[in-house]
């Protein structure tokens, strides 16, 4: 990749962690990357334990806030930024309908702040910003999401990303700031924070817990696995037209039920109890504004850029639960709220929204 170094932020979550070991360990990125990360609840260093180590002056550290222009600022002159693959967001939609405001703060302002940062640094070479399929709304029983698809977004979470998406849009088209946007559908795999529906249910399964499936478990989502959505990622950075945006899928539609049921068999399978996990699943209250129905179509990468995801759902789930099965010690640490204390001794205190439900 023609980059020398490298802005990341929200290195320290679930996608912006597997991106950054991807990166680095790929033959065609021969540069530096600054993650920036104000860790909050979300953001976990031991995602990239041993990463600084592995690649001595390639991968640096700095938490900081993207919604402080002042540090943006310092950071981007301090390490002559030529790149941004802006990752950092607040990302879950039920957190979203609960608490709106740091959702409006990181996700607009603070792509806003990087925007600013970059159209004012030297020598900049790419803005990349990475967006999700929720900013297209709801789709019924038929159809896709195209790159035409009119912007629709329902929660709070997506409507701040579709805001985040015009703004990026609108700095390539006003200043000429060379930009590519993806728009990706739910990714699973390694390192997701276990509130999100996979993770959840496969640590819940483990331990014995209620499953919590939302109104009828028939809303239908289109899953890939992390690492394809990285290799697109970089595939769209290296090769994707400056001022264009790119959908990203996994074709792999399925309704959340059918994902409950596939975990219960594959934790079954691989840490046998004493009865099947299909008897922990609970119908709860739906979530408000519950989208029906996500899928991609992401016709324009395959044609364009050559991109198709290697993985299909059933054997990037069985790689995932296994990874969870095998990583106990990363959850536990979550769910019991060690890591908090831990980050907290390292790095000082968390921002606000830390640990609010
Ligand atoms: P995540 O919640 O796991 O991680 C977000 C990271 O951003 C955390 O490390 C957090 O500390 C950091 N962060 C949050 N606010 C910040 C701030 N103000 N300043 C600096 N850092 C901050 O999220 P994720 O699931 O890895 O998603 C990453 C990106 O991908 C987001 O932009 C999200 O909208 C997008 N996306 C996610 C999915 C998905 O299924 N997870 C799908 C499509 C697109
Ligand atoms: P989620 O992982 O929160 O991703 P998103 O809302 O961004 O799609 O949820 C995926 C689907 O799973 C969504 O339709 C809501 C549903 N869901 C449940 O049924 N139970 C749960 O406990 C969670 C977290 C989600």
């Amino acid at each position: 990749m023609d980059s020398d170094n490298i802005l990341v932020t929200g290195g320290c979550g679930f996608i912006g962690s597997n991106f950054i070991r991807r990166l680095l360990a790929g033959a065609d990125f021969h540069g530096r990357i600054v993650n920036v990360d104000s860790l909050t609840y979300a953001g976990n260093p031991e995602n990239l334990h041993g990463i600084a180590e592995a690649y001595p002056g390639r991968y640096l550290f700095e938490k900081a806030d993207i919604c402080d222009p002042s540090a943006l600022q310092a950071i981007f002159a301090q390490y002559r930024i030529d790149t941004v693959c802006h990752f950092a967001a607040e990302s879950h939609v039920d957190r979203s309908i609960k608490r709106p405001d740091s959702f409006i703060r990181t996700n607009i302002m603070g792509t806003f702040n990087l925007l600013e940062a970059s159209r004012t640094a030297g020598g900049f070479r790419l803005f990349h910003h990475i967006s999700t399929d929720e900013v297209y709304g709801s789709l019924g029983s038929e159809g896709y999401f195209t790159e035409e698809t009119p912007y629709r977004p329902n929660s709070p979470y997506s409507a701040s990303k579709a805001s985040s998406d015009h703004l990026v849009r609108a700095y390539h088209e006003t200043y000429g700031l060379p930009t590519t946007i993806s728009n990706c559908s739910n990714n699973y795999g390694p390192y997701q924070f276990p509130e999100k529906l996979i993770p959840l249910i496969v640590l819940n399964a483990l331990e014995e817990k209620p499953l919590p499936v939302y109104g009828d478990g028939r809303n239908v989502r289109d899953w890939l696995y992390v690492a394809d959505h990285c290799e697109a990622i970089r595939t769209i950075m290296e090769k994707g037209r400056r001022g264009e945006t790119y959908n990203i899928g996994g074709h792999a539609e399925m309704e959340n039920i059918a994902i409950v049921e596939m975990i219960c068999d594959l934790v079954d399978e691989l840490a046998p109890a004493a009865g099947s996990r299909r008897r922990l699943i609970t119908y709860v209250a739906d979530r408000p504004g519950h989208d029906r129905r996500y899928a991609i179509d992401f016709s324009k990468l395959h044609g364009e850029l050559g991109w198709s995801p290697a993985e299909s759902f059933a054997s990037g789930l069985r790689k995932t639960v296994r990874w969870y099965l095998e990583n106990r010690a990363w959850s536990d640490r979550i769910r019991s709220g060690a890591y908090q204390s831990w980050i907290r001794e390292q790095y000082g205190e968390q921002p606000d929204c830390s640990s609010e439900e």
